[in-house]
């Protein structure tokens, strides 16, 4: 069908946006305008408006905005075409088809898929003939249950050269129209057409709307290929369709509300079609899977407008571990806000209906909550599975950071998806850090020279909290905050502030007791010790406890100083600023910062 801008016209005039709008949004008439909850944002006030003279809906929360035409695709997932197609059928106007040749096109599309339509009706009345016994003991044996069967269509193509070619021609079907549909091969040297589907169970592929229009076979045994598929003909396209994406619509837009109160179906990807069958009995029913291909371009496209992130599922073997790198490779360039994905990687040796069917519809639930995001599938990729160890590897990871950000077309997608992975660059050169110095004391003590002081001040923080718990109060969250401790003492202080919430007026001795009694009896000993206080009298239990604060408030700030420096030192030392300029301007405002604010506390302290 062809459509002019004339007959867009003519239905935006016919179809006031408030009929359809209304039928989703409750909207109450203000003026020359009606107004209500917007559907596409949560909000508890108003903020989207429609108005019938202008024929657009706007919302001042969100933006979306659009004519009638636009909120049948935005809500109900249709495509432009369709969309026309349905609000044309609302006002009782015929979509015009304009040349004769595309008349005919359609026309030729029609029957096509009425032998496919026919094709099918063969295929499920032999599943329940005496020959399709075996087909369906086979389906049973898998798992598939009756209504299962019947929702999918599931059929039998019998074995025989030319079945299907007998039933079809013999209700007016031309051997060239089978042909073309995909059903009937038409071998090279000129011989007789003949079946392509023959003694395979039959998995019917239907279009977006359902219509069925090419078929999957699958081998009972162990014949070669386990799957046939039909041919590309004029009404199948591999690439741009997905398997069962009729019944995920409708799951997605009708599926009962969630626990998160979303509503609507989770969108699923697995490889196969009993994947797919599988999940849509156990309750799934937004699962999809492509055509015997990697996942493509257009499959993507055609996932995010049904979900902002989409779940795929790569079985737990080989081939599944490349078909996830495939797609994330064809995710990068198109990620941008709102619209992104997760990874669920199945057990070894898994697919998704050997999953649900050993596990349970519960497993699976909780694989799919806690599917790994786009970021961090990256992120492992980027830097695999080993710890930075040397600045040679760390360089290894910049540079895939460097190149797969560089893929990515969107800037706000590059900003972040940079700053999560120098994040993660960075803790992972700490964390080993950390971990070397707990480790190893002795050896490295001549090595750290500055890191060893930061550990003292960071102990006489520690010991001035839990001798004047009365600071804390003030300043207890705010040391979570700032990350300055190693796991150890992070622990104690948590511990320290839980059992200061308990009992504010808690005293010093009493609360030693208690993180003791919690296991940190080390640690405290170590903390609350002669040493300490002596580099940090404030630390001391003894220390006057009106003046405590000034001294401890300055520890911190000059720890925080330290920890900056320290950081600073590393980054350089690693050169990770090179052939980034964006790295290279952090770090130098980074150092900037550090010489602001170590001038700022001189002038406060001229000590
Ligand atoms: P799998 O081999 O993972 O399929 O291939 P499966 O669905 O788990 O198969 P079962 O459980 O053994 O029946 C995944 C998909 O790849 C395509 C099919 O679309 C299949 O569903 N495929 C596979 C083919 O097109 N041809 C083949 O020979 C094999
Ligand atoms: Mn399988």
């Amino acid at each position: 069908m062809t459509i002019t801008p004339q007959f867009l016209d003519e239905l935006r005039s016919r179809v006031p946006v408030s009929d359809v709008v209304g039928k989703r949004v409750k909207l109450a008439k203000k003026g020359r305008e009606f107004s209500g909850l917007c559907p596409f944002h949560s909000e508890k006030t108003p903020s989207f408006t429609v108005n019938d003279d202008k024929a657009f809906y706007h919302c001042f929360g969100c933006s979306a905005h659009g004519d009638v035409i636009r909120f049948v695709t935005e809500t109900e997932g249709l495509t432009f075409p369709e969309a026309v197609g349905k609000l044309a059928g609302m006002a009782g106007l015929t979509v015009p088809e304009a040349t004769p040749q595309e008349r005919r096109r359609a026309e030729r599309a029609r029957t096509l898929q009425e032998a496919c339509e026919a094709a099918l009706r063969f295929f499920r009345q032999r599943l329940d003939g005496p020959d399709g016994a075996a087909a369906l003991a086979y389906l049973r044996r898998r798992g598939v249950k009756p209504e299962t069967i019947d929702a999918f269509r599931l059929g039998w193509a019998p074995d025989g050269r030319s079945a299907l070619k007998q039933a079809l021609t013999g209700e007016g079907f031309s051997e060239d129209m089978l042909v073309e549909a995909g059903l009937l091969i038409r071998p090279e040297d000129g011989g007789e057409s003949y079946d392509r589907f023959r003694g395979r169970a039959i998995f019917p592929i239907a279009d977006r709307r359902g219509r069925v229009i090419a078929f999957g076979g699958r081998a009972l045994g162990d014949a070669q290929p386990k799957y046939l598929n039909s041919p590309e003909t004029p009404l199948f396209n591999k690439g741009q369709l997905l398997y069962s994406l009729d019944k995920a619509r409708q799951a997605v837009r009708e599926g009962p509300d969630g626990p998160d109160g979303k509503g609507g179906a989770d969108v699923i990807v697995t490889e196969g079609y009993t994947d797919v069958i599988a999940l849509h009995q156990a309750g799934f029913g937004g699962a999809v899977a492509p055509l015997g291909t990697a996942l493509t371009e257009s499959q993507i496209e055609e996932l995010w407008r049904l979900a902002p992130e989409p779940v795929l599922c790569f079985d737990g073997d080989e081939a599944g571990r490349r078909a996830a790198g495939r797609a994330l490779d064809r995710l990068l360039p198109r990620l941008v806000p709102g619209k992104t994905a997760r990874f669920v990687f199945l057990p070894e040796g898994e697919d998704p209906d050997s999953f649900v069917n050993l596990s349970g519809p519960e497993a699976f639930g909780r694989l799919i909550e806690r599917a790994t995001s786009v970021s961090e599938a990256l992120w492992r990729r980027v830097a695999g599975s080993q710890t930075i160890d040397s600045p040679e590897f760390a360089l290894i990871v910049r540079k895939n950071i460097d190149e797969t950000v560089a893929q990515m077309a969107e800037r706000d997608t590059q900003f972040y998806y940079r700053a999560f992975f120098n994040k993660r660059l960075r803790s992972l050169i700490w964390e080993r850090r950390d971990r070397t110095r707990k480790t190893k004391p002795v050896e490295m003590k001549s090595d750290v020279g500055p890191e060893e002081n930061i550990s003292n001040r960071q102990k006489a923080l520690l010991a001035a909290l839990i001798n004047h718990p009365q600071l804390i109060g003030g300043y207890g969250e705010r040391l979570v905050e700032a990350e300055l401790f190693s796991t150890g003492l992070a622990e104690l202080l948590t511990d320290a502030i839980d059992l200061h919430g308990q009992s504010e007026d808690m005293e010093a001795d009493a609360l030693k007791e208690r993180l003791r009694s919690r296991g940190h009896d080390v640690m405290v000993e170590n903390i609350c010790s002669r040493t300490i206080y002596a580099v940090a009298p404030f630390a001391d239990p003894a220390f006057d406890r009106d003046s405590v604060e000034p001294g401890f408030a300055d520890a911190l700030r000059q720890l925080e100083r330290s920890l900056a420096k320290v950081e600073l030192q590393q980054r350089l030392k690693r050169g990770l600023y090179r052939d980034d300029p964006a790295e290279y301007a952090r770090l130098t405002e980074f150092a900037s910062d550090i010489a602001r604010q170590a001038a700022g506390s001189d002038e406060a302290d001229p000590a």
